[in-house]
C-alpha cells in the first residue's frame, strides 16, 4: 500500500437529519482485513437504505464502516493477506458493508464481481445492491421459475427495475406497480406484461384481471403493512410473498392465516446487510454463474437515472426521496 495516500475524502453526515447534513470530510483510508480488497472508488450507488441510515433509522452493523454507501466500482488498490481471487488493478464492483461514499472502500473479496463487458464504472457500480437483493429474494427465497409470474411493487425503484429485467430474462411474466401512469408505462417498457398505477387502481383487482383470476406465483414487496392482505390475495396456489422493505409499516391488521393454509402460501423475506460474508459470497457466486453472462451479452442492463459527483451526495439522496427517478441514482468519485 506504499503508493496510497494516508487520508481520503468521503461523504459524512453530521448527525441524523435531512440531506443537508451530508458534507465532504477527510479521514483515514480503510485498512483491508485479510479477506478484503481495498477499492479505489470511481463510482458508487445511492440506495434507499443510505437514506434511512442518514435519517438515523438504519443502525450500522457493529463491524461495518459508518460511512454510507453499499455498492462501489473501481480498481483494486490493495489486497488483504488472504485474498486469492483479485489482483492489484482488477476492475471490480462490490457489495460493500458500508463505506461506499468515499475515495477508497474495503470490501470482502467474496462480495466482488468483475465489471461486465464494456461497462463503465458508473454502470458497474449500479449492479451490486439490486442484483444481490433481487437474486437472493426473488430467485433464492421466492424460487421464481421460468413460466411463472411475478408482481413487483415499486417497479421503477432501483430494486424494481432489476427485478423486472431479471425475471423477464429468466422467462417469467412480470407485473409491476408504480406511482404514476408514466412510471407504470416505464415498467412495461422494461419488459413487464402489465404496469399498474397504484394511485388510481387497486393492484389486487388488476392482478386478478390480468391473470384471469389465477393470481401470481411470487410477490416482491417493499411497501409492507397496508399491502400484506392484498398481496396474499394476489397469490396463486403455492404462491410466495417475499418482503424486502417496510416503507409503510410492519404490523399488519387483518392477517388471515386461513388464506396461507388454504392456498399453501409461503411468507418470507430478508435483509441483505446483516448476512455473513460467506452468505453474500454464495449469492455472488450464483450471480457470476447465472446473471453476469446476461449482463455481458446485454440481455439486461442497469438503468441510470442520474449521476452526481460525490460532493453532491446530499442532492442525490434528496432526489431519491422525491421518488421521481426510474432506476439508479449514482455518484462519481475521483480519487
Ligand atoms: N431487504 C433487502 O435486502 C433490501 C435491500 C435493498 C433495498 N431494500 C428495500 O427495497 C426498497 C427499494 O429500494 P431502492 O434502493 O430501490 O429505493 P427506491 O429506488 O427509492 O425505491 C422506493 C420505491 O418504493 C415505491 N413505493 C413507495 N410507496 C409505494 C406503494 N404504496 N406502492 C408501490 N410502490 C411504492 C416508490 O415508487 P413510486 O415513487 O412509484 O411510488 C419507489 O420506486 C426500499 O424499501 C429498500 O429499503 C431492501
Amino acid at each position: 500500500m506504499t503508493d496510497l495516500p494516508q487520508t481520503m475524502l468521503h461523504a459524512a453526515a453530521t448527525g441524523a437529519g435531512g440531506p443537508d447534513v451530508i458534507h465532504i470530510a477527510r479521514g483515514p483510508l480503510p485498512q483491508p482485513k485479510p479477506d478484503e480488497v481495498l477499492i479505489r472508488v470511481q463510482a458508487a450507488g445511492v440506495n434507499r437504505p443510505d437514506v434511512l441510515q442518514r435519517q438515523g433509522l438504519y443502525p450500522v452493523p457493529p463491524s461495518a464502516s459508518p460511512i454510507m454507501g453499499l455498492e462501489v466500482a473501481g480498481e483494486v488498490a490493495a489486497v488483504g493477506a488472504a485474498v486469492t481471487v483479485w489482483q492489484l488493478g482488477d476492475k471490480v464492483c462490490a457489495l460493500s458493508n458500508g463505506g461506499g461514499y468515499a475515495e477508497y472502500c474495503a470490501a470482502p473479496e467474496a462480495q466482488c464481481l468483475p465489471w461486465p463487458a464494456g461497462y463503465s464504472a458508473v454502470q458497474a457500480a449500479a449492479l451490486p445492491e439490486t442484483y444481490f437483493t433481487v437474486w437472493a429474494n426473488v430467485f433464492m427465497h421466492g424460487r421464481l421459475a421460468s413460466g411463472e409470474s411475478l408482481l413487483v411493487h415499486g417497479g421503477t425503484s432501483g430494486i424494481g427495475v432489476t427485478a423486472i429485467q431479471l425475471a423477464v430474462a429468466f422467462g417469467a411474466t412480470v407485473y409491476a406497480t408504480a406511482g404514476s401512469d408514466a412510471k407504470a408505462a416505464a415498467c412495461v417498457a422494461l419488459g413487464a406484461a402489465g404496469g399498474i398505477n397504484y394511485r388510481t387502481a387497486d393492484f389486487l383487482d388488476d392482478i386478478k384481471r390480468l391473470t384471469g383470476g389465477r393470481g401470481v406465483d411470487v410477490v416482491l414487496d417493499m411497501v409492507g403493512a397496508p399491502y400484506t392482505v392484498r398481496n396474499l390475495r394476489c397469490l396463486a396456489m403455492d404462491g410466495r410473498l417475499v418482503q424486502i422493505g417496510l416503507q409503510q409499516g410492519a404490523k399488519v391488521d387483518g392477517f388471515d392465516l386461513g388464506v396461507v393454509m388454504m392456498r399453501r402460501l409461503v411468507v418470507t423475506g430478508s435483509t441483505m446487510r446483516p448476512r455473513t460474508t460467506a452468505e453474500k459470497g454464495v449469492i455472488a457466486a450464483q450471480l457470476r454463474a447465472r446473471v453476469w453472462p446476461l449482463l455481458d451479452a446485454g440481455r439486461c442492463a442497469p438503468v441510470i437515472h442520474a449521476v452526481f459527483p460525490l460532493a453532491e451526495a446530499g442532492a442525490a439522496q434528496a432526489l431519491m426521496e422525491t421518488s421521481a427517478h426510474t432506476g439508479k441514482i449514482m455518484l462519481t468519485v475521483a480519487a
